[in-house]
């Protein structure tokens, strides 16, 4: 496995390298979700390629660049066990030199949910994740339904700006109490990481609900609320039923719907979400 922190050992170990490539873009502090994408990536794709960078334009002011969990020997480790065959560490001037100022803003499907909470969020995940598929320039790369908006602006992002290549979205992976797995689960004390399975205890309530028959995006909304509200540590930020490909809010939820939520427990914000659809 090579690791190397320059663009121009990663561009030189792809043109050197006859076959395809799957790109894995993460922030580090690897966890059985990331490995799923590695994993999945290696049965898919001759050679892959993982990335590991806080990437701070994707960090609002407020929020935990500098706290964001950390561990490279770990990951290095898991990555080594999972099959990567390239780990790009760059340091943030390699990304980010002087004078940068060029970014991709994705526009409509960036303003609800994640993105009315967190306003420059997916301009900073939008921007670092196109200089990756410039710089790796993979056949496909691999994405968690975790982050379901984060899902759709890359799709869009991909499609507008015609990258040549495939964007795969692989299941979220939860632990066995039904809380998605996340670097940021490291926050919660002991009794918030009790409370909080209640994320994917309020979307099953609705998909439970919605398997039933119910198709009101409200009722939806109002089951997952509910639940939330009985519990006193979990403080809801926002609670969806939307469209799965606009992400607006559903009156009718007939044709498919993404059930979405994020909720403070302690200093953490957790985000968690079900893809619901017909047939
Ligand atoms: P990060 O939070 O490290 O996540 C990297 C990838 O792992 C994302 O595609 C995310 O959706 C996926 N992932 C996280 N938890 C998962 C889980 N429990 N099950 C399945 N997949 C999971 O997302 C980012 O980094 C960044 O925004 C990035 C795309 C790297 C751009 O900086």
């Amino acid at each position: 496995m090579n690791v190397v922190q320059s663009i121009a050992d990663v561009r030189r170990i792809r043109r050197e390298s006859g076959g395809s490539w799957g790109l894995v873009p993460t922030m580090g502090f690897l966890h059985a979700g990331h490995v799923s994408l590695v994993e999945r990536a290696r049965r898919e794709n001759d050679f892959v390629g993982v990335s590991i960078f806080v990437n701070p334009t994707q960090f609002g002011p407020t929020e935990d660049l500098a706290a964001y969990p950390r561990d490279l020997a770990r990951d290095l480790q898991l990555l080594r066990e999972a099959g990567a065959d390239l780990v790009w560490t760059p340091p943030v001037e390699e990304v980010y030199p002087a004078g940068f100022q060029t970014y991709v803003t994705v526009e409509e499907v960036t303003k609800p949910l994640e993105g009315a909470a967190r306003p420059t969020h997916f301009r900073g995940v939008a921007t670092v994740v196109a200089k990756l598929f410039n710089v790796f320039q993979p056949d496909r790369a691999y994405f968690g339904q975790k982050d379901a908006q984060q899902a759709v602006v890359i799709r869009q992002m991909a499609r507008d700006l015609n990258f040549p290549l495939e964007v795969v979205i692989c299941p979220i992976v939860r632990e066995a109490d039904g809380l998605a797995l996340s670097s940021r689960n490291v926050y919660l004390t002991p009794e918030q990481r009790t409370a909080a399975p209640v994320l994917n205890r309020a979307l099953r309530a609705a998909r439970t609900a919605w398997e039933a028959g119910e198709r009101d995006g409200e009722h939806l909304r109002q089951i997952m609320r509910a639940v939330l509200d009985a519990e006193p540590l979990a403080r809801p930020d926002y609670v969806s039923a939307a469209d799965p490909v606009t992400l607006q809010e559903l009156g009718d939820a007939g044709r498919g719907v993404l059930l979405s939520m994020a909720v403070r427990v302690g200093r953490a914000r957790l985000i968690d979400n079900v893809l619901l659809v017909n047939g």
